[in-house]
């Protein structure tokens, strides 16, 4: 008999680069019985700054290799590939769950005392047609001043982080935010959470500042659970044996910076050349 049984396959989660393993440690913690494939496509790394048919064209390459290796469900842990093919991603896949990312808009809006919210994502996040609708759906809620941040992923992708050349790049497109008197910032890249304490300080106390790791874990997780795909026993011992990663650049500097960023723990992590 074929075992039909989707609930202990991976869910299949990706990025751009490590970006995706913010997105992975709320997953990692809001469902402890899941093991993951990762795919960081780092050969092909800004999305920000590319031709809309390119982004396009590396999900649907990225979503086929997942989709044909089993995993029950995918998160698409980028706000960029989000804003550009999510709806390619899912016409293409109809009886798949896909979980995308969307900027903390709607929290925001709800948050704010000062009726602005500032959002700093890729180029392309903030150009695309996904975030100007998002973005007047809760103007009657608050007004949202956008900073793209050319160059910031790539400094976040250099192991160790450069906090000084990062700090430079943020210090301009915060006080602007400041100046627009936003009282709330989100992060509306899975890259920036990982200079969330850098963003926080130059904010001072007085701003919020917002990711969406935990949400989008706790949408894959009803989503699963409809779905009836929710794994039911725990996938392994260790954290560092539900994973397998899979690099389209060099493992061995994937390997330095996910010790990096999330820490020694991942050592002995499973980490792969994948030639898509
Ligand atoms: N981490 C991705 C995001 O959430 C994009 C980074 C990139 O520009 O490649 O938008």
């Amino acid at each position: 008999m074929i075992d039909t049984d989707l609930k202990p396959q991976a869910v299949g989660v990706f990025d751009s680069g490590v970006g995706g393993l913010s997105v992975l440690a709320a997953l990692l913690a809001h469902l402890p019985f899941e093991r993951f494939d990762f795919i960081a496509d780092e050969r092909h790394l800004p999305y920000g700054d590319k031709p809309q048919h390119e982004i396009t064209d590396r999900v649907l390459t990225l979503s086929n290799w997942l989709h044909n290796k089993g995993c029950k469900a995918m998160v698409m842990a980028c706000n960029t590939a989000t804003a550009a093919a999510a709806g390619q991603a899912r016409a293409t896949y109809a009886n798949w769950p896909i979980v995308g990312m969307e900027p903390a808009v709607k929290p925001a809006s709800l948050m704010t005392r000062t009726g602005v919210v500032g959002i700093l994502a890729t180029t392309n996040t903030v150009a695309s047609e996904r975030f100007k609708n998002l973005v007047e759906r809760y103007e009657p809620l608050a007004r949202v001043v956008a900073k793209p941040c050319p160059g910031l992923v790539e400094l976040i992708e250099t192991s160790p982080l450069p906090h000084r050349e990062i700090e430079i790049l943020l210090e301009p497109l915060v006080h602007d935010l400041l100046a627009h008197q936003a009282d709330v910032i989100v992060l509306g890249c899975t890259h920036y959470p990982f200079v969330a304490p850098i963003i926080s300080r130059l904010a001072g106390p007085g701003v919020a500042v917002i990711e969406t790791g935990l949400p989008v874990a706790k949408q894959l997780k009803a989503r699963l659970d409809s779905e009836g795909l929710l794994a039911t026993h725990p996938a392994a011992a260790a954290v560092g044996e539900r994973v397998n990663f899979f690099t389209t650049g060099d493992p061995v500097a994937f390997r330095a910076k996910l010790l990096n960023l999330l820490g020694e723990e991942w050592a002995d992590a499973r980490i792969q050349a994948l030639a898509v």
